[in-house]
């Protein structure tokens, strides 16, 4: 997992990849590198660490060039070094690369370069891509030719860009790891992901799996590995480059979480006729559920726990809806049958793991379906349809707006799957609808109004923080610790409220807050799981609909939400959560964009 970036034309290189490993920084933060050409040879400077390094190593006496690629490193072969930084160079120095994925057959070849007199400066696999490079250009071959043949030997995934000195061309292909072009005036970018140069243009093309693109400062050709033309089409970006910048936020994460009454209602935009009562999802026909009986979720983190909440919502609906962590699935599928939907639930659409699941459960016959936030990523193309929630690109490592648009679109999803395989429209639906109209106003009610700040400051320096729910309140409690744990490091842990007398309950002391989600009247079992945790000295804090607050009058601490639907109050819920965790890790002065040992996609299993 890395971001990779290029930029040919103009006459600022170096800012044109300075801009774009700032933007793609949320890839992976171990180390960034640049390779420029100006006529002189390859300037190539690269720092273990954050951009800043970088930065401060380029200095104000920053290489020159029109021509460059850069990369942004989070660490699978070899530790976070200067060595092990891309871009990676030949024995020449003419050549370099830089690289995002991994090359499964890197050892051999390694060892064949090697035994061919090829000395290697780093730990990398991605070092093996100049050294074959290196042997067919000294063979005679041409650059283009060259980069064919040593792509054509590597097995795994890439993103690759690569360049030599003396030619006005950036060489790419892409296999398995994201790459995307974009097309500004007089000049043309490369990325693993669109933010990295959407200040630049909104014009871009998404490459797929096997395509090579060579790029010069006036233009660009796609061909297939051989060499046979391509088309693909240039997209226009529908988002607004401030979306990928803070916009005066102190972190990415904040600015995220006030994002979602936005996000949330371009994921409801012409999805629910709240007067018809019905649901409609432009991506499938009426009937497209119908003889599905069964929906299996594959996800992981947070993407799980909105499948989770998605599976609860259509085991009530009467349908056999169960979730997998999709590393387990990989290994281990569940069986299927023609009536076996497999749901892909992934925010970024390239976490290995949810890959591999997807694949297993295509090979065994599956219907495959993506939820995702990226038009493009790679389980699009893997699986058989899409369904985009529109959450907008989400940078900080946290997932936030992401998981309440993963829900409200599994919500939509369910009711379509439920409607079409039981043939009945639920009447219930319609309060749901209700509940799902007025929820971006909601969101906006709770960010205007929420005491979080003032809750973590009161529990700041806890032993453990604990989080209770039931149901759909059960995924939420998971997040919630999730959310927590991740960017305070800080104990917590997340447990369904029905177990906790059967173990967890040995963990609560008066130094253990424990917050109980409640989304409405049948949440009503955790309230007296809460008083019992209470009764042994624990801080409770219960996040709940305001108009049950005589209900919830006991709790140390109280987060209300707006009344609503109650499968709704869990997303609210969750915000009040989100803010907590995010306050927390402030007061605790933690990096929370970026926390350690953690990257925004794992494209690694
Ligand atoms: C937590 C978080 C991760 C991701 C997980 C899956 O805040 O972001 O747990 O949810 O890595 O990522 P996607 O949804 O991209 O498949």
């Amino acid at each position: 997992m890395c971001g990779i970036t290029a930029c040919v034309g103009g006459d600022d290189a170096v800012g044109g990849l300075l801009t774009g490993l700032g933007n793609l920084e949320y890839r992976g933060y171990d180390s960034a590198g640049i390779a420029v050409q100006n006529g002189r040879g390859l300037s190539v400077v690269k720092r273990e660490g954050r951009l800043a390094r970088l930065r401060e190593a380029l200095g104000t006496d920053r290489p020159t060039g029109s021509i460059g690629i850069g990369h942004t490193r989070w660490s699978t072969h070899g530790p976070p070094t200067d060595e092990n930084a891309h871009p990676h160079q030949d024995c020449t120095g003419n050549v370099a690369v830089v690289h995002n994925g991994i090359i499964d057959n890197y050892e051999t070849l390694r060892q064949n370069l090697e035994e061919r007199g090829h000395r290697f400066e780093s730990e990398t696999d991605t070092e093996v891509v100049p050294h074959l490079i290196e042997e067919e250009l000294t063979a005679g071959a041409s650059m283009e030719s060259a980069f064919r043949t040593a792509v054509s030997k590597l097995s795994g995934s890439y993103a690759i860009a690569c360049m030599v000195d003396g030619e006005d061309v950036v060489y790419a292909a892409r296999q398995g790891s994201p790459l995307v072009l974009g097309e500004a005036d007089g000049r043309f970018f490369l990325a693993s992901d669109v933010p990295a140069f959407r200040e630049f243009t909104d014009r871009v093309v998404y490459l797929e799996d096997g395509d090579v693109v060579a790029v010069r400062p006036d233009g660009y050709d796609i061909t297939d590995l051989a060499g046979a033309p391509l088309l693909r089409e240039v997209d226009t970006v529908d988002w607004e480059p401030e979306a990928a910048g803070k916009s005066g936020y102190p972190h990415f994460m904040l600015k995220e979480i006030h994002e979602q009454p936005e996000s949330l209602r371009q994921t409801l935009h012409g999805r629910v006729e709240e007067m018809a009562g019905r649901v409609t999802l432009e991506e499938f026909d009426r009937g497209a559920f119908a003889d599905i009986e069964r929906v299996q979720f594959v996800s992981m983190g947070t993407s799980h726990h909105a499948a989770m909440y998605a599976a609860a919502q259509l085991t009530a609906r009467g349908l056999t809806a169960n979730t997998y962590m999709a590393g387990e699935y990989a290994d281990c599928p569940a069986p299927i049958d023609d009536s076996t939907l497999v749901v892909a639930v992934t925010q970024s659409g390239e976490t290995a793991d949810t890959m591999n699941a997807i694949r297993r459960a295509r090979d065994a016959g599956a219907r495959t379906l993506a939820v995702t936030n990226v038009v493009g990523s790679s389980v699009t193309r893997e699986c058989d349809e899409s369904l985009f929630i529109r959450a907008g690109p989400e940078i900080g490592v946290a997932a936030t707006k992401t998981f309440s648009s993963q829900v409200v679109a599994l919500t939509l999803l369910g009711e379509r799957i439920a409607e079409d395989s039981t043939g009945v429209q639920r009447a219930e639906m319609r309060s749901l609808l209700s509940g799902l109209s007025d929820l971006p106003g909601d969101v906006q009610q709770v960010l205007d109004e929420s005491t979080a700040a003032d809750v973590a400051e009161a529990l700041y320096g806890c032993d453990a923080y604990f989080f209770l729910g039931r149901g759909p309140a059960h995924a939420v409690a998971l997040e919630g610790a999730l959310k927590f744990k991740e960017i305070s490091y800080e104990h917590a842990e997340g447990f369904a409220a029905s177990e906790l007398k059967h173990g967890p309950l040995a963990l609560v002391t008066d130094n253990t807050p424990v917050f109980g989600v409640i989304t409405g009247e049948d949440d009503l079992k955790t309230i007296s799981n809460l008083k019992e945790v209470q009764a042994r000295g624990a801080p409770v804090v219960v996040v709940a609909p305001a108009n049950l607050a005589d209900k919830v009058e006991f709790a140390d601490y109280l987060l209300p939400v707006p009344e609503t639907h109650p499968e709704v109050a869990g997303v609210l819920a969750n915000v009040q959560l989100q803010l907590v965790s995010y306050h927390a890790a402030d007061q605790l002065g933690r990096p929370i964009d970026k926390p350690r040992n953690l990257a925004k996609s794992v494209t690694v299993e």
